[in-house]
């Protein structure tokens, strides 16, 4: 065990961090004004996870470092509301907004103006979040809006959910806080979410909304960690907690408690105001970085919302207004379905072209077997297709009034449409694949991502050359690609000299390349360019690869149990030994990562470290030994070359004599360091 007595001052040091932290990533993510580099807040953060890793008892529930998700629970536990949280009626014409200020008027008896907040309604999910003594303690989602799901530890990975409320401004901290507001996805973040689904051929989201509340109902957090989420909020449970006289104040309180407040809510004097205000969001909502489908108008007057009171569901005080939805009607002309990368079959419906939201649209995903049942679809059925924003266009429902008699209904296929083989569907899982690993489609897709930018991103190679070289029976597999000659593809339709020698040259460029680049590129089921420069890290050459065991892989810090079980089937099958064995007889070759550089004068070396060290911090000498080439082990094993004593080294210390491993102490650390350099 570690000595205890410099743990005051760790505390003390702990402390210090989580606060510099809460700054600033309120500075970052709520004002959007930052004080510090990135690479600073990184640097503070790894000190963080560092010190409440060696002192777990130190942990507390309020600290930034609960961003990163925790251990997967079993279940979500209920939780009752308080207060219920309500809906909203909506309004879908002007009118609807003029009557409503009329009902206003008549249930208040009052003919002096009525000030109004409106503000965009976001498509997301609401969350009430509770805090007790300034401590976010619940978090939960409205559920049917008395009780929810209680998903306070994936509410934490938000960074901008503040985990205790801070005073910013001059607002005493209220003993109970209960904040509502809507979690979402931006639509870039939706975007990159989608593309590495695409990557790793896993089914798409339909929409941000889908995919928010997909990463909000995850019972491991670390994987809502790495959505990238983000909270607006709207109000409170109950307004008296704040001491405010009006919504608006209410929403500027939470903006100083650390909350972040949606830009686009306005007070408005009128309602004549408001509708001006709505139609103004109406014309922005296309550039806005988030999906709204409305406006939310509130009464103002928190005098006048508690007494205008509640309806059974919905709040007298307040209204949705709606936009109008991208929607249109067409034909479902026939279903596609096409298979990826590996293996899934994906239904397409084909439709007559239709405009929506200003675009033509003439095919649209239905997902997969599961949501084709759930629509009922059948062929020549009349459909409503829709555009959210700038998402895929997809099949709501079908109109079934209009169904032509005898129509069939869509079914999933049984056999491949491309090899034929039986296709199956794992248990618990949507996606229905061919599991030929021979599957002429698969490969074909393989081939494409290969050389795609996701891949080895191949100058002049793009989906229909490929398709054109299987179909002429040229390339099947990787390897083909590496035996192909320009006399090959010069007298194929499309190609001339000059672009097949061109083609060549690209694909003998890129021979040469990175480990990462190329494990990327060779399509390992769940495996996309953050874990293949994970791996190339760690591992460093091929022939590492397929020595690990599955524990080996999942030894790498950001590699779970399923990539670890895809990693280890993947390189020791015999097949794809036999593709890499063949890769490298044709010239496939890797430049050395920089970091495991055999130049370098740590490389070869492992360091592990105990104790307090003053020179620099953990998370410094860490970045030291791996600039010069040498890995860091987070415990000890057998491949530890070096341990590198602090202040106060602890067991670590005894287990490393026993094993005749070298002992550094901070000084001669410092000394080996300074007297090597990181080279280039
Ligand atoms: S206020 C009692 N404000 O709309 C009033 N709701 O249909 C409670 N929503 O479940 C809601 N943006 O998820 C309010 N600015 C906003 C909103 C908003 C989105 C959602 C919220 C709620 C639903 C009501």
């Amino acid at each position: 065990m570690d000595a205890p007595d410099d743990t005051e001052a760790i505390r003390q040091r702990l402390a210090y961090l989580r606060e510099q932290l809460d700054l600033h990533s309120y500075r970052y993510h709520v004002l959007d004004d930052p004080l510090i580099a990135d690479g600073e807040y990184d640097q503070l953060f790894r000190e963080l996870l560092a010190l409440e890793e060696r002192y777990p008892a130190l942990r507390t529930g309020d600290s930034i470092s609960q961003r990163v998700g925790g251990a997967p629970l079993a279940a979500f536990q209920s939780v009752e509301h308080r207060l219920p949280m309500l809906s909203l009626e909506n309004a879908f014409t002007e009118q609807e907004l003029f009557d409503f200020e009329e009902r206003l008027r008549r249930f208040l008896n009052l003919d002096t103006p009525i000030a109004y907040m409106a503000e965009p309604k976001l498509d997301g999910l609401a969350v009430e979040l509770v805090y007790h003594e300034g401590q976010l303690t619940v978090g939960s989602t409205r559920g049917n809006g008395q009780v929810g799901e209680e998903i306070t530890v994936n509410l934490k990975t938000i960074p901008t959910i503040p985990l205790r409320l801070t005073v910013f401004g001059d607002q005493p901290l209220p003993a109970l806080l209960e904040v509502r507001g809507e979690v979402f996805l931006s639509m870039r973040g939706f975007a990159a979410l989608n593309e590495q689904r695409a990557r790793d051929n896993e089914p798409l989201f339909a929409n941000p909304r889908n995919a928010a509340a997909g990463a909000l109902r995850q019972l491991d957090s670390r994987i809502t960690a790495q959505r990238p989420l983000d909270f607006f909020v709207y109000g409170v449970a109950d307004p008296a907690h704040l001491a405010a006289t009006s919504h608006s104040a209410v929403l500027q309180k939470l903006r100083q408690l650390g909350f972040k407040i949606n830009p686009h809510a306005r007070q408005c004097a009128s309602m004549v105001a408001v509708v001006e205000h709505f139609h103004e969001l109406g014309r922005l909502r296309s550039t806005l970085p988030y999906d709204i489908d409305g406006v939310v108008v509130k009464v103002d007057d928190l005098d006048l919302q508690r007494r205008l009171g509640n309806k059974a569901r919905s709040p007298r005080w307040a209204m949705a207004a709606k936009f109008a939805a991208s929607q249109a009607t067409t034909v479902l002309r026939d279903v596609e379905f096409g298979v990826g990368r590996t293996g899934a079959v994906t239904p397409v419906a084909l439709l007559d072209p239709v405009v929506v939201g200003g675009v033509t649209v003439s095919r649209a995903t239905l997902h997969n077997e599961d949501e084709v049942r759930r629509k009922d679809l059948h062929l020549g059925d009349t459909v409503l297709v829709q555009r959210a924003g700038d998402v895929i266009p997809e099949v709501v429902k079908a109109i079934s009034e209009n169904r032509p008699a005898n129509a069939r209904p869509v079914r999933m296929p049984v056999s491949c449409p491309e090899c034929d083989s039986p296709l199956s569907r794992a248990a618990g899982e949507a996606v229905t694949r061919c599991l030929n690993p021979h599957c002429p489609a698969q490969r074909l897709q393989g081939l494409i991502h290969f050389v795609g930018k996701a891949g080895m991103d191949i100058d002049g190679l793009g989906k229909a050359s490929l398709e054109q070289l299987a179909a002429a029976g040229l390339v099947n597999d990787i390897p083909d690609l590496y035996t192909l000659t320009a006399e090959q593809l010069q007298p194929l339709e499309g190609w001339g000299a000059k672009s097949a020698e061109n083609a060549i040259a690209a694909i003998s460029k890129s021979k040469q390349t990175t480990l990462a680049k190329f494990l990327a590129a060779i399509g390992i089921r769940h495996v996309g360019e953050v874990t293949a420069a994970l791996l190339e890290q760690r591992f460093g050459t091929l022939a590492a690869l397929q020595a690990a065991s599955e524990a080996d892989f999942l030894e790498v810090e950001g590699i779970g149990e399923q990539v670890a079980d895809s990693l280890f089937r993947f390189f020791t099958d015999d097949t794809v030994r036999a593709v890499l064995t063949r890769l490298v007889e044709l010239g496939l070759a890797f430049t050395p990562p920089r970091q495991v550089a055999a130049g370098l004068p740590l490389a070869g070396r492992v360091f592990l470290f105990t104790g307090t060290l003053s020179a620099c911090s953990r998370s410094e000498a860490k970045a030291m030994v791996k600039t010069r080439g040498g890995q860091v082990a987070s415990a000890m094993n057998k491949k530890v070359t070096d341990l590198v004593c602090g202040e106060a080294a602890g067991s670590k210390l005894k287990q490393a004599e026993e094993l005749g491993i070298r002992i550094l102490g901070e000084a001669e650390f410092q000394e080996l360091v300074q007297g090597t350099s990181s080279g280039g």
